[in-house]
């Protein structure tokens, strides 16, 4: 805060619906930072924010603000033959495009400080999804972050205390005081971590569909347009996809589930082709943005290529060894994810076309087995979930799977079949699956 504002007089400038200038948004979350502030002061910063909004400016200032709470990376010194990208995802439902696109990304030339989230309500995260893998450590130094990044070209690892910690604190406060789904707080906390990171450019993929968190299309419109901006202001080169989350995005939602899901894509086995569509097109966009391809078609190719030569799984098999586990996971899977003790099919009622899905309750089903929190200090088991989901589209006879659930125990299977009887939607006319990229945002692209 400048020389004359307090925190109770930024909030109440805010409440009223004031436009806060730099001075008084870097003074704020300073205090953030360094723990002047108490969480009361946080959540009712956040509030004011959800109810009156930010201009582009401010969002701007508060970006820059959260960004400077912490240390940045500088890759200046380390040496790199590539440029530093990477890509962020809002959150959807059976969402792991980060174990593809990191290493793809990786493969191409790229160099990736991929700092992750875990699962926030009923989407998931992809450090709980690597936490399934034994001795993988999430929770590194920004050294061992650089160095790592250095030796194998990516590290999807979590935030550490040093980057953006304001962000961490403002996040724990936003996640119990209804206040995470707002523009301006989610592109600030979204882009100081990117920021800090030190990129040279961001693919940012804004779910958008029942099962993304902000489902309705404006909102993630808004969200795409905003993010993109903003970051071009704080000085990265951003794009963004719009891309379809009205049905999960791999045929499994669950950690272990979905990890088992990608390491069969990097083996090249065609068991996911809706999510190796989305992490090829994501790697594309980047591949561009980081002048390692001309063009989309090319860099299409070159992403593609990274799969089918086993040059992408090799990249991430060198990062689970350099983070901590073991370096034979792609060959020896089943040695180390063990599945869930109890698991049933979930059949169709009627014949017909599967035509589309609660997706967010399918989430919520995940989360109802352990796989996700309902509170900040649950335990995750990573062996539960649900795989094998029918795409949109697909025909089924009456009594055909639809999809098989994995419990921990029967009561709690029990509870996820009674869940999910009423989560599919089938029609009697054939129906199509919504494209995967809705629009894309920035670049020369401007919206789709
Ligand atoms: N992801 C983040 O990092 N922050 C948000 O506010 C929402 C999603």
């Amino acid at each position: 805060m400048d020389g004359t504002s307090t925190p109770q007089s930024v909030i109440r400038r805010k409440r009223e619906g004031h436009c806060l200038d730099p001075a008084e948004l870097q003074g704020f979350i300073g205090g953030i930072a360094d723990g002047r502030l108490c969480d009361g002061q946080l959540g009712a910063f956040a509030m004011a924010v959800c109810l009156r909004g930010m201009d582009r400016e401010e969002t701007v200032a508060l970006t820059l603000a959260m960004r400077d709470s912490g240390r940045r990376l500088c890759w200046d010194t380390a040496g790199l033959r590539g440029p530093v990208l990477d890509k962020h995802s809002t959150g959807g439902v059976g969402d792991c495009t980060s174990l593809l696109v990191a290493p793809i990304l990786a493969a191409c030339g790229a160099y990736v400080p991929m700092i992750s989230g875990r699962g926030l309500g009923h989407t998931g995260g992809t450090l709980d999804k690597l936490e399934a893998i034994p001795g993988y450590r999430v929770a590194v130094d920004a050294q061992t972050l650089v160095d790592v990044v250095r030796r194998t070209g990516l590290a999807i690892v979590g935030a550490n205390a040093d980057l953006a910690p304001a962000d961490r604190r403002l996040y724990a406060v936003r996640d119990v005081t209804a206040t995470v789904d707002a523009i301006p707080l989610i592109t600030a906390s979204i882009l100081a971590k990117k920021l800090a990171a030190g990129l040279d450019a961001l693919v940012l993929d804004v779910k958008c569909g029942n099962g993304a968190s902000l489902a309705d299309p404006a909102s993630a419109h808004a969200l795409a347009r905003e993010l993109v901006a903003v970051a071009a202001a704080a000085g990265l080169p951003a794009r963004a996809l719009v891309t379809d989350m009205s049905q999960p995005l791999a045929p499994a939602a669950g950690n272990a589930l979905e990890l088992r899901l990608a390491l069969a894509c990097l083996r090249g086995e065609a068991v996911a082709p809706r999510l190796r569509e989305a992490s090829v097109e994501l790697a594309a966009v980047a591949l561009v943005q980081g002048r390692l391809a001309p063009d989309l078609d090319g860099a299409r190719h070159l992403a593609g290529n990274a799969l089918a030569s086993g040059a992408a799984a090799e990249r991430f098999a060198r990062m689970v060894a350099a983070l901590g586990g073991p370096a034979d996971l792609l060959e020896a899977t089943d040695k180390y994810l063990e599945p869930a003790p109890c698991s049933a099919v979930v059949r169709a009622p009627e014949g017909g076309w599967v035509a589309g899905f609660d997706t967010r309750a399918i989430g919520e089903v995940v989360v109802g087995l352990g796989g996700g929190r309902r509170r900040g200090d649950d335990l995750i088991d990573p062996r539960v979930g649900i795989d094998g989901i029918v795409p949109v589209g697909t025909a089924v006879a009456r009594g055909e799977p639809l999809m098989r659930v994995h419990a921990a125990d029967p009561d709690a299977l029990a509870a996820a079949l009674a869940g999910l009887q009423a989560s599919c939607r089938i029609e009697a006319e054939a129906a199509a699956p919504a494209s995967l990229v809705l629009a894309r945002y920035g670049g020369e692209a401007g919206p789709a």
